[in-house]
């Protein structure tokens, strides 16, 4: 039988690997990101499961023979919350901790590298499936202009060889939920139908650095004024493609140099887009490019962009959502429901390789990414059990 005060005990110790106040900071290859995948890997090992970290830092826990895959991600985002991946990766732990103390079924685990992006976004698994080479991972730099070459050499002499995917019949993921339907409804269970695609790029604008007492506001190129008016016209024109559904942020902004009293000469911004449709991200694209355009030729700034990341939305696999379906009629009858994800996963990437499904826990006021993040503690149980009976064990 799973154990579920193991099991709480765990996700509580993993918690203490860069903990601050109710928050964590435990950001992809940091001193506590690999202190966090030590005790993982030494909890797996202790499972009876063989240990294997990839290049990228991708932590295996193996299975003997052919064998379902379970896990997340426990890299954090750079102030984020206690259970985004690592919950995934616990309840992972413990299924497959219980089945081999039950003599099968024979579970895999695994905790993805950099799914928060600090080199681009879902990084490890993008390259474990084959979305993008070694090599292309390499070239990316964080926010800081620290290369992942020279991030991923933190993980030392831990790095063995590939792990094949062919050895896993499929892949299930368990995560907090992120948003606030779960919640809102009093619901324990969110059974995942597919998960929205996004696209992202760096932006620079350039303008004029100047004096910004003597300056008149009509011969000023200010690249904060540029950004400005990029995003008050982009609220508006996308309000002609866009859904309730279809999300964008500016969530990263540099302006240089940042003083008082001068005119800014420069900003630099992450401009991110998702939507669940593929043709819709593509309208949106076009809109955000036509407003850069305009704004720029109006305040006579430089215009700089990067290359366009993005993942396609992606359908969950239908036997393996079933039985996903099947145990939350069980574990929560009239407590659970079917939606999509806003939020990106592994799971994507992975879904390039086999079938893949996911479920969600409730997330307190459907708040993540924030240190305020957190679940009641029956609904990780309930999520545990769910995955646990998907997983071929009872709950
Ligand atoms: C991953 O956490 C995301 O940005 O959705
Ligand atoms: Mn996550
Ligand atoms: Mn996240």
């Amino acid at each position: 039988m799973i154990n579920t005060s193991r099991f709480l005990s765990d996700l509580h110790h993993l918690r203490s690997f860069g903990a601050q106040g109710s928050g964590v900071i435990r950001p992809a290859y940091s001193h506590e990101d690999i202190a966090a995948r030590d005790w993982l890997a030494n909890q797996m090992d202790e499972a009876g499961l063989t240990v294997r970290f990839d290049a990228m830092g991708n932590l295996f826990g193996l299975a003997e023979g052919r064998s379902l895959l379970l896990g997340s991600h426990s890299d954090t985002q750079p102030t984020g919350g206690w259970l985004d991946g690592a919950l995934g990766v616990v309840a992972a732990l413990e299924v497959a901790r219980t089945a081999r103390e039950m003599g099968g079924p024979a579970i895999s685990v695994v905790s993805f590298q950099d799914e928060e992006g600090r080199f681009g976004g879902t990084t490890g698994s993008a390259v474990w499936s084959g979305l993008m080479t070694l090599t292309e991972a390499d070239a990316a730099t964080d926010t800081n202009g620290i290369t992942l070459a020279q991030a991923r050499t933190a993980m030392g002499d831990r790095v063995g060889a590939d792990v094949d995917p062919a050895q896993f019949s499929g892949f299930i993921e368990l995560h907090i939920e992120q948003g606030p339907t779960l919640d809102a409804a009093g619901e324990q269970i969110g059974v995942v139908t597919d998960i929205v695609g996004y696209r992202e790029m760096m932006v620079t604008l350039t303008g004029q650095q100047n004096h910004a007492g003597t300056t008149p506001m009509a011969l000023r190129r200010d690249a904060f004024q540029g950004l400005s008016a990029f995003n008050a016209r982009l609220n508006d024109r996308l309000q002609n493609v866009v859904t309730p559904q279809s999300v964008w942020t500016i969530g990263h902004v540099a302006l240089a140099p940042n003083a008082s009293s001068i005119v800014p000469g420069q900003v630099r911004f992450s401009m991110q887009w998702r939507d669940g449709n593929r043709d819709r991200l593509d309208r949106m694209q076009s809109v955000i490019e036509t407003a850069l355009a305009e704004v720029v030729a109006e305040v006579g700034l430089g215009l700089e962009s990067g290359a366009v990341l993005g993942l396609e939305p992606v359908a969950m696999a239908p036997a393996l959502r079933a039985r996903l379906e099947a145990a939350a009629k069980d574990v929560a009858p009239g407590r659970w429901r079917q939606m999509p994800s806003g939020a990106l996963h592994d799971a994507t990437n992975v879904a390039r390789l086999m079938p893949v499904a996911m479920l969600f826990v409730p997330s307190i006021g459907g708040i993540s990414h924030a240190f305020e993040e957190d679940t009641a503690e029956d609904d990780l149980v309930a999520g545990l059990r769910v995955l646990a009976q998907a997983a071929g064990l009872s709950g």
